[in-house]
Protein backbone atom coordinates (compact mmCIF):
# COMPACT_ATOMS: atom_id res chain seq x y z
CA UNK A 1 0.00 0.00 0.00
CA UNK A 2 1.88 3.20 -1.14
CA UNK A 3 2.13 5.92 1.88
CA UNK A 4 3.18 9.20 0.49
CA UNK A 5 4.55 12.22 2.66
CA UNK A 6 3.65 16.00 2.66
CA UNK A 7 0.69 15.60 0.96
CA UNK A 8 -1.90 18.52 0.37
CA UNK A 9 -5.06 18.16 1.74
CA UNK A 10 -6.55 20.84 -0.01
CA UNK A 11 -8.33 18.40 -1.94
CA UNK A 12 -9.68 16.87 0.44
CA UNK A 13 -11.22 19.47 2.57
CA UNK A 14 -14.65 21.18 1.32
CA UNK A 15 -13.38 24.43 3.79
CA UNK A 16 -10.62 24.47 0.45
CA UNK A 17 -7.77 24.55 3.57
CA UNK A 18 -4.28 24.54 2.18
CA UNK A 19 -2.14 22.34 4.67
CA UNK A 20 -0.12 19.01 4.43
CA UNK A 21 -0.28 15.54 5.96
CA UNK A 22 2.78 14.41 7.74
CA UNK A 23 2.19 11.17 5.77
CA UNK A 24 -1.06 10.40 3.68
CA UNK A 25 -2.56 7.05 2.41
CA UNK A 26 -5.38 5.72 0.70
CA UNK A 27 -7.52 3.12 2.27
CA UNK A 28 -9.28 0.34 -0.44
CA UNK A 29 -10.04 -2.48 2.01
CA UNK A 30 -10.63 -3.14 5.77
CA UNK A 31 -7.54 -5.85 4.87
CA UNK A 32 -5.36 -3.27 4.38
CA UNK A 33 -5.51 -1.78 8.27
CA UNK A 34 -3.79 -3.96 10.33
CA UNK A 35 -0.45 -4.11 8.28
CA UNK A 36 -0.99 0.36 8.12
CA UNK A 37 -1.61 -0.10 12.21
CA UNK A 38 1.65 -1.98 12.75
CA UNK A 39 3.59 0.32 10.97
CA UNK A 40 1.84 3.40 12.24
CA UNK A 41 1.31 2.32 15.49
CA UNK A 42 1.88 5.06 18.06
CA UNK A 43 1.43 7.77 15.37
CA UNK A 44 -1.55 10.17 15.59
CA UNK A 45 -3.74 8.90 12.83
CA UNK A 46 -6.78 11.07 11.54
CA UNK A 47 -9.24 8.97 9.40
CA UNK A 48 -10.65 11.06 6.65
CA UNK A 49 -13.74 10.57 4.45
CA UNK A 50 -15.08 13.71 2.14
CA UNK A 51 -13.44 16.41 4.83
CA UNK A 52 -16.79 18.09 4.67
CA UNK A 53 -17.20 18.27 8.49
CA UNK A 54 -13.44 19.11 9.60
CA UNK A 55 -11.56 22.72 9.78
CA UNK A 56 -7.86 21.76 9.53
CA UNK A 57 -5.69 24.52 11.12
CA UNK A 58 -2.15 23.27 10.44
CA UNK A 59 0.19 20.25 9.25
CA UNK A 60 -1.42 17.30 10.46
CA UNK A 61 1.17 15.28 12.16
CA UNK A 62 0.85 11.21 11.67
CA UNK A 63 -1.19 9.25 8.75
CA UNK A 64 -3.78 10.56 7.42
CA UNK A 65 -6.36 7.41 6.06
CA UNK A 66 -8.38 8.11 3.42
CA UNK A 67 -11.20 6.02 3.04
CA UNK A 68 -12.67 4.68 -0.20
CA UNK A 69 -13.60 1.68 1.00
CA UNK A 70 -16.45 0.54 -1.15
CA UNK A 71 -19.04 -1.51 -1.46
CA UNK A 72 -22.92 -2.44 -1.55
CA UNK A 73 -24.19 -5.36 -0.32
CA UNK A 74 -27.64 -6.76 0.09
CA UNK A 75 -27.68 -8.52 3.40
CA UNK A 76 -31.31 -9.64 3.62
CA UNK A 77 -34.95 -8.83 1.96
CA UNK A 78 -38.75 -9.53 2.70
CA UNK A 79 -42.08 -7.71 1.55
CA UNK A 80 -41.25 -4.85 4.30
CA UNK A 81 -38.11 -3.59 3.52
CA UNK A 82 -34.14 -4.61 2.71
CA UNK A 83 -30.87 -4.56 5.01
CA UNK A 84 -27.72 -3.17 3.13
CA UNK A 85 -24.11 -3.31 4.20
CA UNK A 86 -22.22 -0.13 2.75
CA UNK A 87 -18.60 0.35 2.51
CA UNK A 88 -17.61 3.30 4.53
CA UNK A 89 -15.86 4.94 1.68
CA UNK A 90 -19.36 4.87 -0.30
CA UNK A 91 -20.45 8.36 -1.20
CA UNK A 92 -23.16 9.12 0.97
CA UNK A 93 -25.58 11.15 -1.65
CA UNK A 94 -24.63 8.32 -4.12
CA UNK A 95 -26.01 5.95 -1.74
CA UNK A 96 -28.83 7.77 -1.46
CA UNK A 97 -29.74 7.97 -5.32
CA UNK A 98 -29.15 4.56 -6.08
CA UNK A 99 -31.71 3.84 -2.57
CA UNK A 100 -34.45 6.00 -3.62
CA UNK A 101 -34.08 4.79 -7.27
CA UNK A 102 -34.77 1.36 -6.35
CA UNK A 103 -37.90 2.45 -4.45
CA UNK A 104 -36.60 2.05 -1.17
CA UNK A 105 -37.77 4.67 1.68
CA UNK A 106 -35.64 6.03 4.71
CA UNK A 107 -33.04 8.13 3.06
CA UNK A 108 -34.50 10.55 1.14
CA UNK A 109 -34.74 13.35 3.70
CA UNK A 110 -30.96 12.76 3.90
CA UNK A 111 -30.38 13.77 0.25
CA UNK A 112 -27.75 16.20 -1.01
CA UNK A 113 -25.45 15.62 2.34
CA UNK A 114 -21.58 15.91 1.44
CA UNK A 115 -19.40 12.98 2.60
CA UNK A 116 -18.80 9.39 2.98
CA UNK A 117 -21.23 6.78 4.40
CA UNK A 118 -18.77 5.61 7.07
CA UNK A 119 -18.71 9.65 8.73
CA UNK A 120 -22.23 9.49 8.68
CA UNK A 121 -22.39 7.76 12.29
CA UNK A 122 -20.26 10.02 13.48
CA UNK A 123 -22.30 13.08 14.26
CA UNK A 124 -25.83 11.18 13.14
CA UNK A 125 -26.05 13.26 9.97
CA UNK A 126 -29.81 14.55 9.99
CA UNK A 127 -31.85 17.07 7.73
CA UNK A 128 -35.45 17.70 7.71
CA UNK A 129 -36.56 15.37 10.39
CA UNK A 130 -35.09 12.48 9.90
CA UNK A 131 -31.54 11.57 11.22
CA UNK A 132 -29.14 8.07 10.08
CA UNK A 133 -29.98 6.48 13.47
CA UNK A 134 -34.13 6.61 11.86
CA UNK A 135 -32.24 3.23 9.82
CA UNK A 136 -29.14 2.51 11.08
CA UNK A 137 -28.33 -1.04 12.36
CA UNK A 138 -24.69 -1.40 13.26
CA UNK A 139 -21.47 0.23 12.32
CA UNK A 140 -18.33 -2.35 11.72
CA UNK A 141 -14.86 -0.67 12.71
CA UNK A 142 -11.21 -2.14 12.88
CA UNK A 143 -9.94 -0.25 16.60
CA UNK A 144 -6.87 1.66 16.05
CA UNK A 145 -5.04 0.14 19.60
CA UNK A 146 -5.86 -3.55 19.12
CA UNK A 147 -6.28 -3.90 14.90
CA UNK A 148 -8.97 -5.95 15.52
CA UNK A 149 -12.87 -5.98 13.74
CA UNK A 150 -15.90 -4.78 15.80
CA UNK A 151 -19.03 -4.06 15.57
CA UNK A 152 -21.38 -1.44 17.51
CA UNK A 153 -24.90 -1.38 16.97
CA UNK A 154 -27.14 1.31 16.55
CA UNK A 155 -27.63 1.13 20.23
CA UNK A 156 -23.90 0.97 21.34
CA UNK A 157 -23.68 3.94 19.01
CA UNK A 158 -25.43 5.90 21.41
CA UNK A 159 -26.74 8.44 18.56
CA UNK A 160 -27.86 12.06 19.26
CA UNK A 161 -28.21 15.19 17.92
CA UNK A 162 -24.76 15.41 15.69
CA UNK A 163 -23.73 13.31 18.61
CA UNK A 164 -22.63 9.50 18.86
CA UNK A 165 -19.86 7.63 20.63
CA UNK A 166 -17.39 8.02 17.69
CA UNK A 167 -17.23 11.69 19.26
CA UNK A 168 -16.63 10.75 23.18
CA UNK A 169 -14.85 7.84 24.23
CA UNK A 170 -14.05 5.89 20.78
CA UNK A 171 -12.84 9.23 19.14
CA UNK A 172 -9.78 8.29 17.29
CA UNK A 173 -10.24 4.70 18.51
CA UNK A 174 -11.92 3.65 15.39
CA UNK A 175 -11.47 3.03 11.57
CA UNK A 176 -15.24 2.70 10.30
CA UNK A 177 -14.97 0.36 7.53
CA UNK A 178 -19.17 -0.37 6.81
CA UNK A 179 -22.66 0.16 8.27
CA UNK A 180 -25.61 -1.60 8.13
CA UNK A 181 -28.85 0.24 6.96
CA UNK A 182 -32.43 -1.43 6.97
CA UNK A 183 -34.95 0.33 4.58
CA UNK A 184 -38.73 0.00 3.69
CA UNK A 185 -40.57 -0.92 1.03
CA UNK A 186 -43.37 0.92 2.27
CA UNK A 187 -43.79 4.52 2.06
CA UNK A 188 -42.35 6.04 5.25
CA UNK A 189 -42.16 9.32 4.88
CA UNK A 190 -41.52 12.23 6.73
CA UNK A 191 -42.94 15.49 5.38
CA UNK A 192 -43.33 17.53 8.48
CA UNK A 193 -40.08 20.19 8.31
CA UNK A 194 -40.28 23.49 6.94
CA UNK A 195 -41.59 23.71 3.49
CA UNK A 196 -41.57 20.17 2.07
CA UNK A 197 -45.01 19.79 2.37
CA UNK A 198 -45.77 23.01 0.58
CA UNK A 199 -43.04 22.41 -2.04
CA UNK A 200 -44.59 19.21 -2.66
CA UNK A 201 -47.85 20.61 -2.88
CA UNK A 202 -46.80 23.61 -5.65
CA UNK A 203 -45.03 20.86 -7.71
CA UNK A 204 -48.30 19.50 -8.34
CA UNK A 205 -47.76 16.28 -6.03
CA UNK A 206 -49.95 13.71 -4.52
CA UNK A 207 -48.85 13.40 -0.86
CA UNK A 208 -50.38 10.45 -0.60
CA UNK A 209 -48.35 8.79 -3.43
CA UNK A 210 -44.80 10.46 -2.81
CA UNK A 211 -41.82 8.25 -4.57
CA UNK A 212 -38.47 8.14 -2.44
CA UNK A 213 -36.98 9.53 -5.51
CA UNK A 214 -39.33 12.85 -5.83
CA UNK A 215 -38.92 13.66 -2.03
CA UNK A 216 -35.33 13.55 -2.89
CA UNK A 217 -35.45 15.81 -5.59
CA UNK A 218 -37.98 18.25 -3.65
CA UNK A 219 -35.24 18.08 -0.95
CA UNK A 220 -32.26 18.68 -2.98
CA UNK A 221 -34.28 21.58 -4.91
CA UNK A 222 -34.95 23.17 -1.08
CA UNK A 223 -30.95 22.89 -0.30
CA UNK A 224 -29.90 23.93 -3.08
CA UNK A 225 -31.40 27.57 -2.39
CA UNK A 226 -30.00 28.11 1.00
CA UNK A 227 -26.91 26.37 0.96
CA UNK A 228 -23.54 26.81 -1.38
CA UNK A 229 -22.13 24.74 -3.54
CA UNK A 230 -18.85 23.53 -1.50
CA UNK A 231 -17.05 23.58 -5.14
CA UNK A 232 -17.78 27.13 -5.47
CA UNK A 233 -18.10 28.61 -2.09
CA UNK A 234 -15.81 26.49 0.48
CA UNK A 235 -17.93 25.24 3.62
CA UNK A 236 -19.04 22.81 6.04
CA UNK A 237 -22.53 23.14 6.12
CA UNK A 238 -23.83 24.26 9.73
CA UNK A 239 -20.78 25.36 11.52
CA UNK A 240 -22.48 25.68 15.00
CA UNK A 241 -25.01 23.06 16.56
CA UNK A 242 -28.62 24.20 17.13
CA UNK A 243 -28.34 25.32 21.08
CA UNK A 244 -31.15 23.04 22.87
CA UNK A 245 -32.39 25.77 25.96
CA UNK A 246 -34.53 24.93 28.89
CA UNK A 247 -38.14 25.82 28.84
CA UNK A 248 -37.99 29.10 31.53
CA UNK A 249 -35.25 29.94 29.08
CA UNK A 250 -37.20 30.25 26.15
CA UNK A 251 -39.75 31.58 27.43
CA UNK A 252 -38.01 34.55 28.22
CA UNK A 253 -36.07 34.53 24.97
CA UNK A 254 -39.84 34.29 23.33
CA UNK A 255 -40.72 37.59 25.11
CA UNK A 256 -38.34 39.39 23.75
CA UNK A 257 -37.80 38.15 20.14
CA UNK A 258 -41.42 37.03 19.19
CA UNK A 259 -40.36 35.63 15.74
CA UNK A 260 -37.77 33.68 17.80
CA UNK A 261 -37.65 29.96 15.51
CA UNK A 262 -37.32 26.79 18.18
CA UNK A 263 -38.59 23.20 17.43
CA UNK A 264 -39.75 21.75 21.14
CA UNK A 265 -38.15 18.55 22.04
CA UNK A 266 -39.87 15.48 23.44
CA UNK A 267 -38.12 16.31 26.93
CA UNK A 268 -39.68 19.50 26.98
CA UNK A 269 -36.44 21.52 26.39
CA UNK A 270 -36.27 23.29 22.80
CA UNK A 271 -34.15 23.74 20.08
CA UNK A 272 -33.37 27.22 19.02
CA UNK A 273 -32.62 27.34 15.36
CA UNK A 274 -29.18 29.08 15.65
CA UNK A 275 -29.07 30.63 12.31
CA UNK A 276 -32.18 32.89 13.07
CA UNK A 277 -30.23 33.93 16.12
CA UNK A 278 -27.06 34.93 14.19
CA UNK A 279 -29.08 36.98 11.11
CA UNK A 280 -31.31 38.37 13.60
CA UNK A 281 -28.01 39.93 14.73
CA UNK A 282 -27.09 40.98 11.16
CA UNK A 283 -24.41 38.37 10.49
CA UNK A 284 -25.81 37.66 7.36
CA UNK A 285 -23.31 38.20 4.68
CA UNK A 286 -20.47 39.76 6.75
CA UNK A 287 -16.69 39.61 6.09
CA UNK A 288 -14.11 39.28 8.55
CA UNK A 289 -11.00 38.72 6.47
CA UNK A 290 -11.53 36.36 4.23
CA UNK A 291 -14.15 34.33 6.08
CA UNK A 292 -17.79 35.44 5.33
CA UNK A 293 -21.51 34.50 6.53
CA UNK A 294 -23.16 32.96 3.40
CA UNK A 295 -25.86 35.77 2.47
CA UNK A 296 -28.45 33.02 2.42
CA UNK A 297 -27.91 30.86 5.41
CA UNK A 298 -26.34 32.21 8.41
CA UNK A 299 -25.13 29.04 10.02
CA UNK A 300 -23.03 28.62 7.29
CA UNK A 301 -19.68 30.22 7.08
CA UNK A 302 -17.66 30.57 3.61
CA UNK A 303 -14.00 30.60 3.24
CA UNK A 304 -12.33 33.32 0.37
CA UNK A 305 -8.75 31.86 1.90
CA UNK A 306 -6.57 28.76 1.83
CA UNK A 307 -6.60 29.04 5.78
CA UNK A 308 -8.77 28.39 8.57
CA UNK A 309 -7.79 31.56 10.85
CA UNK A 310 -10.52 33.88 9.98
CA UNK A 311 -13.15 31.40 9.50
CA UNK A 312 -12.24 30.54 13.32
CA UNK A 313 -12.15 34.57 14.40
CA UNK A 314 -15.51 34.82 12.77
CA UNK A 315 -16.92 31.99 14.46
CA UNK A 316 -15.60 33.18 17.74
CA UNK A 317 -17.11 36.92 17.15
CA UNK A 318 -20.38 35.23 16.34
CA UNK A 319 -20.21 32.85 19.39
CA UNK A 320 -19.43 36.23 22.00
CA UNK A 321 -22.03 37.75 20.18
CA UNK A 322 -24.67 35.07 20.24
CA UNK A 323 -23.65 34.67 24.14
CA UNK A 324 -24.04 38.23 25.01
CA UNK A 325 -27.34 39.60 22.87
CA UNK A 326 -29.14 36.15 24.12
CA UNK A 327 -27.02 34.26 26.74
CA UNK A 328 -26.79 31.32 24.45
CA UNK A 329 -23.91 29.34 23.82
CA UNK A 330 -23.00 28.15 20.35
CA UNK A 331 -21.09 24.86 19.79
CA UNK A 332 -19.09 24.53 16.57
CA UNK A 333 -20.58 21.41 15.00
CA UNK A 334 -17.32 20.61 12.65
CA UNK A 335 -14.41 19.19 13.92
CA UNK A 336 -11.29 21.21 14.57
CA UNK A 337 -8.40 19.35 14.01
CA UNK A 338 -5.17 21.01 15.62
CA UNK A 339 -1.97 20.24 14.37
CA UNK A 340 1.71 21.14 14.57
CA UNK A 341 3.34 23.38 12.31
CA UNK A 342 1.85 25.46 9.47
CA UNK A 343 2.01 25.41 5.38
CA UNK A 344 3.01 28.23 4.07
P1 LIG B 1 -15.09 14.10 7.22
O1 LIG B 1 -15.23 15.58 7.23
O2 LIG B 1 -14.04 13.52 6.35
O3 LIG B 1 -14.87 13.61 8.72
C1 LIG B 1 -15.70 14.07 9.76
C2 LIG B 1 -15.29 13.35 11.07
O4 LIG B 1 -15.55 11.96 10.94
C3 LIG B 1 -13.80 13.46 11.38
O5 LIG B 1 -13.64 13.47 12.78
C4 LIG B 1 -13.22 12.16 10.79
O6 LIG B 1 -12.02 11.76 11.43
C5 LIG B 1 -14.35 11.20 11.10
N1 LIG B 1 -14.43 10.10 10.14
C6 LIG B 1 -14.76 10.19 8.83
N2 LIG B 1 -14.79 8.96 8.26
C7 LIG B 1 -14.48 8.09 9.24
C8 LIG B 1 -14.32 6.66 9.29
N3 LIG B 1 -14.52 5.90 8.22
N4 LIG B 1 -13.96 6.11 10.48
C9 LIG B 1 -13.76 6.86 11.58
N5 LIG B 1 -13.88 8.21 11.59
C10 LIG B 1 -14.23 8.80 10.44
N6 LIG B 1 -24.39 17.29 8.03
C11 LIG B 1 -25.62 16.92 8.49
O7 LIG B 1 -25.72 16.17 9.47
N7 LIG B 1 -26.76 17.37 7.89
C12 LIG B 1 -26.74 18.19 6.82
O8 LIG B 1 -27.78 18.58 6.31
C13 LIG B 1 -25.47 18.58 6.31
N8 LIG B 1 -25.39 19.41 5.23
C14 LIG B 1 -24.17 19.81 4.77
C15 LIG B 1 -24.12 20.67 3.67
C16 LIG B 1 -22.90 21.09 3.16
C17 LIG B 1 -22.87 22.03 1.98
C18 LIG B 1 -21.69 20.65 3.79
C19 LIG B 1 -20.37 21.10 3.23
C20 LIG B 1 -21.73 19.81 4.89
C21 LIG B 1 -22.97 19.38 5.39
N9 LIG B 1 -23.07 18.51 6.50
C22 LIG B 1 -24.30 18.11 6.96
C23 LIG B 1 -21.84 18.06 7.21
C24 LIG B 1 -21.16 16.83 6.57
O9 LIG B 1 -21.52 16.68 5.22
C25 LIG B 1 -21.49 15.54 7.31
O10 LIG B 1 -21.10 15.63 8.67
C26 LIG B 1 -20.80 14.31 6.70
O11 LIG B 1 -21.24 13.12 7.32
C27 LIG B 1 -19.29 14.39 6.79
O12 LIG B 1 -18.77 13.34 5.98
P2 LIG B 1 -17.25 13.34 5.50
O13 LIG B 1 -16.98 12.02 4.87
O14 LIG B 1 -16.99 14.53 4.67
O15 LIG B 1 -16.52 13.44 6.91
N1 LIG C 1 -33.09 30.94 9.56
C1 LIG C 1 -33.07 32.30 9.49
N2 LIG C 1 -31.94 32.89 8.98
C2 LIG C 1 -30.87 32.18 8.57
C3 LIG C 1 -30.90 30.77 8.66
C4 LIG C 1 -32.04 30.16 9.17
O1 LIG C 1 -34.02 32.98 9.88
O2 LIG C 1 -29.90 32.79 8.13
C5 LIG C 1 -34.33 30.29 10.05
C6 LIG C 1 -35.08 29.62 8.87
O3 LIG C 1 -35.93 30.54 8.23
C7 LIG C 1 -35.83 28.51 9.55
C8 LIG C 1 -34.91 28.12 10.72
O4 LIG C 1 -34.00 29.21 10.92
O5 LIG C 1 -37.04 29.01 10.09
C9 LIG C 1 -34.14 26.83 10.44
O6 LIG C 1 -33.40 26.98 9.21
P1 LIG C 1 -33.09 25.73 8.24
O7 LIG C 1 -34.34 24.99 7.95
O8 LIG C 1 -32.29 26.25 7.10
O9 LIG C 1 -32.23 24.77 9.14
P2 LIG C 1 -31.03 25.03 10.17
O10 LIG C 1 -31.56 24.84 11.54
O11 LIG C 1 -30.31 26.29 9.88
C10 LIG C 1 -30.45 22.49 10.27
C11 LIG C 1 -29.23 21.64 10.20
C12 LIG C 1 -28.81 21.44 8.75
C13 LIG C 1 -29.96 20.74 8.02
C14 LIG C 1 -31.20 21.62 8.11
C15 LIG C 1 -32.41 20.95 7.52
C16 LIG C 1 -28.01 21.92 12.26
C17 LIG C 1 -26.85 22.54 12.94
N3 LIG C 1 -28.16 22.22 10.98
O12 LIG C 1 -30.08 23.78 9.78
O13 LIG C 1 -27.67 20.59 8.73
O14 LIG C 1 -29.62 20.52 6.67
O15 LIG C 1 -31.49 21.90 9.50
O16 LIG C 1 -32.82 19.93 8.38
O17 LIG C 1 -28.77 21.19 12.88
C18 LIG C 1 -25.28 20.62 8.84
O18 LIG C 1 -25.37 19.97 9.90
O19 LIG C 1 -24.17 20.90 8.33
C19 LIG C 1 -26.50 21.04 8.15
C20 LIG C 1 -26.47 21.77 7.03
Amino acid sequence: MNVAAGVSLRPYNTLGVAVRAQWFARLTAAAQIPSLLARFGGSPILVLGGGSNLVLTSEVPGLVLHNAIGGLELLAEDGDGVSLRVGAGENWDQLVARCTGQGWFGLENLSWIPGSVGAAPIQNIGAYGVELKDTLLAVHTVGIEDAEPHRFSAADCRLGYRDSIFKHEQQDRQIITAVDLRLHKRPHLQLEYGEIRQTAERWGHDLKRLTPSQVRQLIIRIRQEKLPDPALAPNVGSFFKNPVVDAAQYQCLRQREPELVAFAQADGRYKLAAGWLIDRLGWKGRRLGQARVHPQQALVLVNEGHGSDDVLRLAQQIQRDVKAAYGVALEVEPRIIRGSSRLD
